[in-house]
């Protein structure tokens, strides 16, 4: 692929900021300087360099966020939004959250731009799995099994999940689904109310425990393959 397309591709330049930092002699592949945007690299084996710091070659961005309380998941420009705790350079490769999030939920949130997977992973077809720890108003055990159950909440019965408490007003429940404030309402429905809810793992993929709230970092390979084979994998055959 052409030196220019693999520096944008990175994420970390524009293409019109790749040309002008090839043209000015700042890049290196295999050790050599090229001045050329047009000349071949191979993605798969090429090193190259950008003011002597590596640049990998990534098509697509999948990062992982601790999502704090009082931001929300949107990219519609809100002062609020989780893009504003990410740094410019990933501001402007087109990173929408995968899923969302309550604004007062925290916890796991992925920010990709590979709209395939995302739009996969997220399609009730696949059943991706979300797990979430939280604090309630205290539950029995006849209310967990009702919940476990499946809820009717007018609009949709949810579908069976896994509820497991640590006490009456702790626990973690798995979901496969994602409806709007569906656990809140899950609870609601069953006379509880929940009163702290964080995503503690989606598509098997768990929070990096050494992130703190407002804090990210970019998935590694073998988390972005577990997410294909959790959905985006199959739904492209
Ligand atoms: N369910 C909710 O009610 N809120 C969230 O943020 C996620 C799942």
């Amino acid at each position: 692929m052409r030196l220019d397309r693999y520096l944008s591709e990175s994420g970390l330049f524009t293409r019109r900021e790749a040309v002008k930092l090839i043209r000015s002699g700042r890049v290196t592949v295999d050790g050599v300087s090229v001045r050329d945007p047009a000349s071949k690299v191979d993605e798969n084996a090429a090193r190259v360099t950008a003011d002597g710091r590596t640049i990998g070659y990534a098509k697509f961005r999948w990062i992982m966020l601790n999502k704090p309380a009082d931001t929300v998941s949107t990219t519609d420009g809100d002062p609020r939004s989780v893009l504003n705790l990410l740094p410019e350079e990933y501001r402007s490769v087109g990173l929408f959250p995968c899923g969302r999030l309550d604004a007062d939920t925290t916890g796991l949130l992925l920010l990709t731009n590979d709209g395939e997977t995302a739009h996969n992973l997220l399609s009730p077809r696949h059943h991706c799995e979300k797990v979430y720890r939280f604090s309630c108003l205290p539950i029995t055990e006849e209310q967990r099994v009702k919940l476990e159950a499946g809820v009717d909440l007018s609009d949709f019965t949810s579908k069976p999940c896994r509820v497991t408490m640590a006490d009456p007003e702790h626990g973690e429940i798995a979901v496969t689904e994602g409806k709007y404030h569906q656990i809140k309402r899950m609870f609601l429905a069953v006379g509880s109310e929940i009163l702290e809810l964080e995503r503690i793992s989606f598509g098997g993929i768990p929070l990096d425990p050494s992130l703190a709230r407002g804090e990210w970092r970019l998935l590694t390979d073998e988390e972005i393959k577990t997410l294909e084979a959790n959905g985006g994998q199959d739904a492209r055959e």
